[in-house]
């Protein structure tokens, strides 16, 4: 009978959903496996649910013999060569959909926090530095009727714009294709060059997947276009953003401020972003939402389960491989 390597803790439904049917092979912790370990664990196993802490490139599948699915449970896969998969006939799968609206939730979050400053005003408040009303305490950036400026306008980064429209936002977007005609009206979207979006926008919100073009999207040359009021938010993936860069920018205040969710070598990130007010900092946590992670759990067991049954899984990103 086939067999699953969970590779690391997931919500509890999805594993009992596996163990019904199949012999699980649950790593239920939270460190989860080194490379060393998974290739291992993974002997025997037809399907590994992997997380995007998982690094799945070449080398790695080459040894995963008898793998016929990678589940990962992200939306984003750049931890697994799909290519290099692909090549040696295993599925991979990933959790798109689910985690639209709650990660869009968390851009605007960090929009708010970094435009308002709602860490360092937290800070003032509890260390007691509070002693008075002043006409320009933690003074920050008006959201309303700004100019936001997204990369990357697939799924989350439209979720964002129809949540910047409730604050009677400009929209601009930067993508290679452009959207369709009704979200655009509906929006009030247009679509810009890079150089536009960066001189024009007001927050720069970054959605787009991590790819050999899209690594260091954004690095000094980019942040100079900016303006010196502008934020810039990525819940992306880390390398989209020249980190280095970015931290040199806002101790220069070349830009105003910044809400990082991604880091580049999570978990380390750069040690200046640590020592600055003007970032917002958070553990790569956009779509952990209780609902959202439960949900992105149970899909990729349902993705592991469905191929291992001898059906397509729902979420299949390399369908060649059936022909
Ligand atoms: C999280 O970063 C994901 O890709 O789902």
């Amino acid at each position: 009978m086939s067999k699953i390597l969970i590779t690391k803790r997931v919500y509890p439904e999805a594993v009992d959903l596996l163990t019904r049917s199949f012999p699980v092979d649950y790593e239920a912790t939270d460190a989860g496996l080194s490379t060393p370990q998974l290739i291992e664990r993974a002997r025997g196993c037809q399907a590994i649910v992997s997380q995007l802490t998982d690094k799945l490139g070449a080398d790695v599948l080459a040894q995963l013999e008898g793998v016929k699915i990678i589940a990962n449970v992200a939306v984003g896969y750049d931890n697994i060569d799909v290519p290099a998969a692909t090549a040696r006939g295993i599925m991979v799968t990933n959790t798109p959909g689910v985690l639209t609206e709650t990660t869009a939730d968390f851009a605007f979050t960090l929009l708010m926090a970094a435009a308002r400053r709602i860490p360092e005003a937290h800070a003032f408040v509890h260390s007691g530095q509070w002693k008075t009303w002043l006409i320009d305490l933690l003074a920050g950036q008006d959201i309303h009727g700004a100019t936001l400026g997204i990369f990357g306008f697939g799924r989350i980064g439209i979720a964002v714009a129809r949540r910047a429209r409730g604050f009677g936002m400009n929209i601009l977007y930067c993508d290679a294709f452009p959207a369709a005609p009704e979200i655009e009206s509906e929006l009030g979207a247009r679509l810009v060059s890079k150089d536009e979006l960066l001189r024009s926008s007001d927050f720069v919100s970054l959605h787009v997947p991590l790819l050999p073009e899209t690594k260091h999207l954004i690095g000094a040359a980019e942040l100079a276009l900016m303006k010196p009021t502008a934020v810039l938010i990525n819940t992306a993936r880390g390398p989209v953003v020249d980190e280095a860069a970015l931290a040199d920018a806002l101790e220069r205040r070349v830009i105003w401020s910044a809400g990082l969710d991604v880091f580049e070598q999570e978990p380390a990130l750069h040690p200046k972003l640590l020592t600055l007010p003007n970032v917002v900092l958070a553990p790569h946590i956009a779509s952990a939402s209780i609902a959202t992670r439960r949900r992105m759990s149970m899909m990729a067991a349902e993705n592991a389960a469905a191929a291992l049954s001898g059906q397509r899984p729902p979420n299949l990103l390399n369908p060649e491989i059936l022909g």
